[in-house]
């Protein structure tokens, strides 16, 4: 399909920025309770070794507090969690309940919940104050917020000077075969299979439409940089499909 039709057809299924938030909480509450066994599937396990990658980004040592953003089911954080070590700090933050539930229920289980807390949030106004963390991190996030450039100047202000904001995102491939082999699996084998197991269908026809309204990788670098963060690069991973975008909070 050209990317002028995905655009249109995107503009149709996705909700208004007004509802934007709303729709977004209760889908990720509808789904959480399968949201992990999903990804795994989805990605066929990669997702694992994508958040281990980002939490290298963000360059933490033992003893570091960390914030993950939109955690979600807490993935990301636990992964900080084993990076920063007993005397660290991590906090986990989203505004789904119950995706927070399940996040909470794995720390326990693995034993890290004296490291990381789970706290609701919403990523466009941090209840932190400036500077409080040694890194931010956000994974598979920001195509559901309704302003990126607010969501990039929260993270950059509640990171100290000279640590990292690292953001973890689906992306296109640009290679011409890699991008129709993409297309192919995300806007249809992903919603037909996906809705089947997640019971809604819905929220795997928003994942790939939300993605073709998402920046490039290059545009969103720059928002990144217009939302003062420094020293902006970008790494590709798995054939360009996700992109991990670091960036130096000033
Ligand atoms: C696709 S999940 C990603 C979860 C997790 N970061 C991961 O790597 O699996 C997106 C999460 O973002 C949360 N979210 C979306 N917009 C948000 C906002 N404005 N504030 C807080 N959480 C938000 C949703 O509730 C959901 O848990």
């Amino acid at each position: 399909m050209r990317e002028e039709s995905l655009r249109r057809r995107a503009a149709k299924v996705l909700p208004p920025p007004e509802r934007k938030a709303e729709y977004v909480r209760e889908m990720f509450t509808q789904i959480a309770p399968a949201y992990d066994r999903i990804n795994r599937l989805m990605t066929f396990g990669l997702d694992r070794q994508w958040r281990r990658w980002t939490v290298l980004h963000a360059n933490l040592r033992p003893g570091d507090r960390a914030l993950d953003v939109a955690t979600g089911t807490g993935d990301i954080a636990l992964e900080l969690a084993r990076r920063v070590g007993p005397v660290g700090t991590v906090i986990g933050t989203d505004f789904s309940d119950g995706m927070l539930r399940l996040a909470r229920s794995k720390a326990r289980a693995a034993g890290l919940e004296d490291v990381v807390r789970f706290q609701w949030a919403d990523a466009l106004d941090l209840p932190f104050g400036d500077g409080e963390f040694d890194a931010a991190t956000v994974g598979f996030a920001g195509r559901n917020v309704t302003d990126l450039h607010r969501f990039f100047s929260e993270m950059r202000r509640v990171v100290r000077p000279g640590g990292r904001v690292v953001h973890l995102e689906i992306s296109r491939p640009t290679q011409p075969v890699l991008s129709a082999l993409f297309r192919l699996y995300f806007y249809n084998v992903i919603p037909a299979l996906e809705g089947r197991l997640a019971g809604a269908r819905s929220a795997y026809t928003y994942l790939p439409n939300s993605l073709t309204l998402f920046p490039s990788v290059e545009d969103l670098a720059k928002i990144m940089r217009e939302a003062g963060l420094v020293d902006v690069q970008y790494y590709p991973l798995t054939f360009g499909t996700v992109t991990i975008h670091v960036g130096v909070a000033p």
